[in-house]
């Protein structure tokens, strides 16, 4: 975390970050886009790559430190689940978890010589990043300003250690640098 995001916006500065680190993986993958649709075709190792990294850093890391960590807090300092910005929040996750998981088929179908899987790739591959720019547009300027004016005393340091234990059980000791370098080289 950047000692800025981490001064600012204590409860989500760590979450703050790792949209900044996202948000450059999204750009990778569009430049491999305009690359594969010059070329008519998908490289399925930057692909593989992509997935790799929506799987993990993404949804079980990223969204797992949303969903077991911040939005607990913020349910009970009064923001709603149902009808509200944290069911929103949830929904737009699903969704990407389905469109991850529609690219590992497709990535597949790839894999085993099936040419005609790549115009459902740049598809879904645009689909998701539509998704995950606006999700993250909303938890940035809406959701967690509301949050940081809602915390009390001890929910930081209470949600801090939260967001550590996902990191070690999501994606393990160290490995959480690993996937933010990897974000760069999709
Ligand atoms: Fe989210
Ligand atoms: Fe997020």
């Amino acid at each position: 975390m950047t000692a800025m995001h981490g001064e600012e916006h204590p409860l989500t500065g760590s979450l703050m970050e790792d949209h900044e680190v996202i948000l450059r993986a999204l750009e990778r993958l569009e430049e491999r886009m305009r690359e594969w649709r010059a070329s008519g075709r998908v490289d399925p190792e930057p692909l593989r790559r992509f997935v790799s990294f929506a799987r993990t850093f993404i949804d079980r890391c990223h969204h797992g430190k949303e969903e077991r960590c911040l939005f607990p807090c913020l349910e009970r300092r009064g923001i709603p689940r149902e009808g509200g910005p944290i069911g929103v929040m949830l929904y737009e996750h699903q969704v990407g978890r389905e469109l991850v998981a529609r690219l590992e088929g497709l990535l597949r179908a790839l894999e085993s010589g099936d040419s005609g899987a790549a115009a459902g790739v740049l598809a879904t591959c645009e689909e998701y990043v539509n998704l995950l720019r606006d999700h993250i547009r909303k938890e940035n300027l809406v959701l967690f300003p509301m949050g940081e004016s809602v915390a009390r005393v001890g929910d930081a340091s209470e949600v801090g250690r939260c967001y550590e234990n996902v990191e070690e059980v999501e994606v393990g000791h160290g490995v959480h640098e690993r996937f933010r370098k990897m974000a760069d080289e999709i």
